[in-house]
């Protein structure tokens, strides 16, 4: 399986992992099992997300049956902004294990450089992004250095191997190296042909940051939210569609490999079996540079994902 080498710890991230955003809560747990059964290695969850518990259990089943050890694993997850504050994050982290059934992630990312403020896990979990009137955004003063203390905090208890960041730009990725005392060794991301993002992939590399891009299929993943911004699917895009005959391989596998080839991790969701499956096997071709070029060309600075959209004053990509 390919995998990515993280600078800290030397410890091998696999290139293509699974997606958990929006996999069904009563299937996740099969889901997950069953990707374990695929080949799946990496993981990526997130508090937000509300299926953890069911994550865990598909792990754990894995587990159990010997399909896989725990080191072969590479579980991720991420803190919700309403738990920047120093005295939240561990006992999140914590929380969060809890649910997963496991005692340490491979990987802890912040979710996005948002501070909202606290909501008790006990009130509503997970918080999401609006108060209790489903409507208002709360915000809340933690700059990045408190939560990323709190973050290393982690790695020293043994909670976290890893910790990264996750929808954040080079001049915050910037002043965090200028801090930390572990720096982040994954960035998180939207990334796809219609967001290319390249200074931040240069800037990344450059830092000895590994990328991870989400969304790989662009508006796809936000068809079902309403959120795909009449614009032209990606996967039923013609010049996609030709590449991936000329390999016989599927759009989405053409739209995965864009990004591997590259060394960025990819971590494509679905709650389909076979299409689980075939985007696992998304590196067993190259795409040619004029390929990659063709592809990268289809750039429109297209951002599905911003919270600027939901409250202005949450415009992190301004
Ligand atoms: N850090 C962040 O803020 C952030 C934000 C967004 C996502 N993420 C992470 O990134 C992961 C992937 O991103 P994503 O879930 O937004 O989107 P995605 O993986 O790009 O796309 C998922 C969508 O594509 C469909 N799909 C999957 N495989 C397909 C295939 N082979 N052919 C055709 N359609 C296919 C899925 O439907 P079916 O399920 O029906 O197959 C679903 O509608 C998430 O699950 C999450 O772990 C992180």
């Amino acid at each position: 399986m390919a995998t990515i080498v993280l600078k800290r710890t030397g410890q091998k991230m696999p290139l293509v992992g699974f997606g958990l955003w929006k996999v069904t809560r009563s299937t996740c747990a099969d889901t997950v099992y069953n990707a374990i059964k695929a080949g799946y290695r990496l993981f990526d969850g997130a508090g937000d997300y509300g299926n953890e518990k069911e994550a865990g259990e598909g792990v754990r089943r894995a587990l159990a049956d010997g399909l896989v050890k725990r080191e072969d694993l590479f579980i991720t997850s991420k803190l919700w902004n309403t738990f920047h504050a120093r005295e939240h994050v561990k006992s999140l982290a914590k929380m969060q294990l809890g649910l997963w059934g496991i005692d340490y992630f491979d990987l802890f990312l912040v979710h996005f450089p948002v501070s909202l403020k606290y909501v008790d896990p006990s009130h509503r979990y997970p918080p999401e992004w609006f108060g209790d009137d489903g409507k208002t955004v709360n915000l809340q003063n933690t700059p990045m250095q408190e939560t990323w203390e709190a973050m290393e905090g982690l790695v020293d208890d043994g909670l976290a191997k890893n910790i990264g960041l996750s929808n954040c730009q080079g001049s915050l990725i910037l002043d965090v190296f200028k801090y930390a005392k572990y720096e982040p060794q994954v960035l998180q991301v939207e990334l796809h042909p219609y967001l290319t993002q390249e200074a931040l992939v240069t800037l990344s590399k450059n830092l000895g940051i590994a990328v991870t891009a989400y969304s790989s299929f662009g508006p796809q993943s936000y068809l079902e939210l309403g959120m795909g911004k009449n614009v032209a699917s990606l996967l039923g895009s013609e010049g996609v569609a030709s590449i991936a005959s000329k390999y016989k391989k599927t759009p989405a596998q053409v739209l995965l490999r864009w990004a591997t080839q590259r060394g960025i991790a990819v971590i494509p969701k679905s709650n389909n079996h076979d299409r689980l499956v075939a985007n696992l096997q998304c590196n067993s071709f190259d795409l040619t540079e004029a390929e990659i070029k063709q592809l990268s060309d289809l750039n429109i600075n297209l951002r599905l994902n911003d919270p600027g959209e939901i409250d202005v004053r949450m415009s992190i990509f301004a």
